[in-house]
Parts: C-alpha cells; structure tokens; sequence
C-alpha cells in the first residue's frame, strides 16, 4: 500500500542492480512514485536511460548538476522523499554513510537526508562477512537505518552465502512496513463504492450515475493512513486505487456477498451508490421486439447491504457509515435514514443536477451523528475523503 509515497531510490553499482529495475516497477504498480539516483558504479550495470523509463522521471546522476540544482537541490531531492531507499546497497555505500562521507551525490543525499534510510545491501560473502562491514552495519543500525536482506544464497561471483540482494518483493514489502505509520496501522476498513448494474436481460441493465469518485477517494485517504482496505466496487468510471484489495461486482445481491465475505472489520464506510430495485423477472434471453408489445418489468426490492451490517450483532464493525444521496430535505431525510438504518453515522449530500455533484470532482457534505448535523462546506472529493478518513480514525482511536 503505496499510494502517494514519494521513494527516492539510490542504485548503487554492484551485479544486483538489475533488480533495482524490477523494483522500481513493482512500486511504481503500488501507487508509489519514484525518484532515481544512479552512483557512477551503478550506471556500469544499468543504464540512466532505463532506469528513467521506468520511473517515469529523469535520473539524478551529479552532484554538481547545476541545471538540476537551480531546479531542485540535492538538499530537497533527499527530504522531499517519504522513504529514501539503497538498493543495491554496496559495501563502499555503506562505508561511506557509516563514516558520514559525502564525496558523490549519493552519499551526500544520504548524509543531508532528515527522512528514513532504508537499505538492501547486495556484495560478496567475504565483503558482507568483512570486520569493516560488520561495524560499518553496526554503526548503521545504531543510526536508525533500517535493513531489509541481505539473502544467503549464490552469488553472482561464484560463491555461497550471505550477500545476495533482497529479492524486489521482499524490499517492498519492508518499505510498505516502514512507512505503515498512520493512525490506522493495524486496522481492517470496508469501503463500498460505484453503482450497481441490475440486469434486465444478458445485454440490458438498470444502472445510475455514480462515477465512483467519492468511494474511490475515501479507499485511498484510508489507505494512506495505514488502514488495510477491502474496495468493494460496482462497475464505476474511476479506477479503484492502488495498493487496496478490490472486490468487483456488478448487482446489488453480489455486492452484498462481497461485503459479508469481506468482515470482520472495524469500520464500514457504504459510500456505494446501490439500486434499491431490481427487476424481478430479468430475462436469461435477449427480450425481442415484439409486434406491438412492450416488455413490463417488475421489480423486487435489493438487500438494504449498510442496514444489514449496521443491525448485526455480533460482528459488527466498531464504526458503520452510510452515505445519504438526496435531493430534497437533505438535513431532515438523513437524519431519519440514519435512526432507520442504524448506522452511526450518515454523510449526506445533495445531488440535485444543478449542483453537480453526482459524477463531478467536489462535494458539498453534511455529517449526521449523534453528535449532531455538521455541515462542511463545498471541497474536492478527495478532501471530503481525507477529512472523512481522519475522523474515522479519531473514532477507531
Ligand atoms: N445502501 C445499501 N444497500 C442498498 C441501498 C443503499 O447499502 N440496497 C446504502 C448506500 O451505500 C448508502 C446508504 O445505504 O450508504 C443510503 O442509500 P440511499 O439509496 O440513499 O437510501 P435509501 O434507503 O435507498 O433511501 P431513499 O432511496 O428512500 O432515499
């Protein structure tokens, strides 16, 4: 769970850089976004010119860059990261940051750098094993840098041991745990989100205008205050974020299957769009024209999924939000839905056409508790979601 994280990745020359490649795509698929820096040693393994196709930015290569220093100097590029990360780390890296050296932009980053140094050193055994290595690790660990391998195993050179890089998913996975430091770190979130499709027949469906926007949003603020996320989406126009684990359905009777499989969890947030209908006698064929004749649809009432969770006994979340879209009375109408519901809280909005909300980038929200009616004023749906995100982790405690 990446997103938003900001990797300043320093590569340094030894055979295992080739895995720094790897690895800067497996984070960039996470949500993460990555600046490079290539060691003079480095680029004799890999080229700036596909390291920086895979981040999607130049490569940092010179201390001296003047260009680069008027855009941004080495003393912002190394604190503007969220994590900064060695891979491969080498023995004279090491060296170096243990001794508090800064001779080349690398070492300089890492000595003027405020923010946590992550490294994931790759050299041979008897340079890992080495009395100058050893109390160079020492020294490192002593200084708060965290380690991630490295892996015993065959070394390029031939030899057995200790001193294999850290393969790319293990790295992640140390970074991810590195950075998993909001107030949401160990807790389980349920988000719904999108509309619902309810089919006619194979070809047909009832459907709505949720973009999915709001739910996608509310995912990635949780997400990035260190809540595992469960998205349980309908089929919307936005993307599910990254670094969440996405559970797509179509109707509102598969969404409500997701939602049970997906508890326990501590907080639910139904920020879905779901059909309170759905036809009732949905064709298994293609309905045909037919001369003169119209089809009539009946309908049958879909599972109320959020009343469901709300009312449950045991299990149910510490935390139950429901979302509200009304377009008349919208204070009075999400009050009661919220005693009828009994959810704990209700985040209402009016979707009126002429405010734009339903499918467009802002919200205009009131939050309904038994605290009472807060009303927010008109923001992005990403600040709505980030507000939302940190009320609910005040309330999880
Ligand atoms: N919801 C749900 N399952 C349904 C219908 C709605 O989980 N079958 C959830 C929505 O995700 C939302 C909340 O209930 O969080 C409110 O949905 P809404 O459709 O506005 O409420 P209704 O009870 O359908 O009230 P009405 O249509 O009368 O406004």
């Amino acid at each position: 769970m990446l997103t938003s994280k900001h990797i300043l990745l320093i590569i340094g020359g030894g055979i295992a850089a080739y895995k720094a490649l790897d690895l800067i795509r497996k984070l960039r698929e996470r949500g993460a976004s990555v600046t490079p820096v290539l060691t003079r040693a480095g680029e004799e393994f890999v080229t700036p010119l596909s390291v920086g196709a895979l981040a999607g930015v130049a490569v940092h290569r010179d201390l001296f860059d003047l260009n680069k220093e008027a855009e941004m100097g080495h003393i912002q590029l190394s604190r503007s990261a969220d994590l900064v990360v060695v891979a491969p780390a080498t023995a004279d890296l090491m060296g170096k940051m243990a001794g508090g050296l800064a001779n080349d932009l690398a070492s300089t980053l890492l000595l003027a750098t405020d923010t946590p140094v992550l490294l994931a050193p790759a050299m041979n055994v008897r340079m890992w094993e080495h009395a100058a290595t050893v109390r160079n690790r020492a020294q490192l660990v002593a200084d708060g840098i965290g380690f991630v391998g490295p892996n015993e195993g065959n070394m390029a050179c031939g030899e057995y041991g200790p001193g294999r890089m850290a393969e790319p998913l293990e790295i992640v996975a140390a970074i991810e745990s590195a950075l998993a430091d909001g107030p949401l770190v160990g807790r389980r979130v349920l988000v719904t989100s999108g509309p619902t499709h309810e089919p006619i027949d194979p070809v047909r469906y009832i459907a709505n205008r949720s973009s999915g926007a709001q739910g996608a949003a509310i995912a990635t603020a949780l997400a990035a205050l260190g809540a595992e996320v469960v998205f349980v989406t309908g089929p919307a126009v936005v993307a599910p974020p990254d670094g969440v684990a996405v559970e797509r359905v179509e109707s509102a009777r598969e969404m409500e299957a997701a939602v049970k499989a997906s508890l326990p969890v501590d907080a639910a947030v139904f920020a879905a769009a779901v059909a309170d209908w759905r036809v009732k006698n949905a064709s298994m064929r293609k309905l045909k024209k037919t001369k003169g004749g119209l089809p009539v649809l009946e309908f049958a009432e879909n599972p109320d999924i959020l009343a469901g969770v709300a009312q449950m006994g045991e299990g149910r979340p510490a935390l139950v939000v429901g979302f509200a879209a009304e377009t008349d009375d919208v204070v009075a109408n999400a009050t009661a839905k919220r005693l009828r519901k009994g959810c704990d809280w209700i985040v209402a909005n009016d979707v009126s056409p002429e405010t734009g909300i339903m499918g467009g980038q802002e919200n205009a929200v009131v939050l309904i508790s038994d605290q009472g009616v807060e009303e927010w004023p008109r923001m992005a749906k990403v600040e709505v979601a980030r507000q939302l995100a940190a009320r609910i982790a005040a309330a999880l405690g």
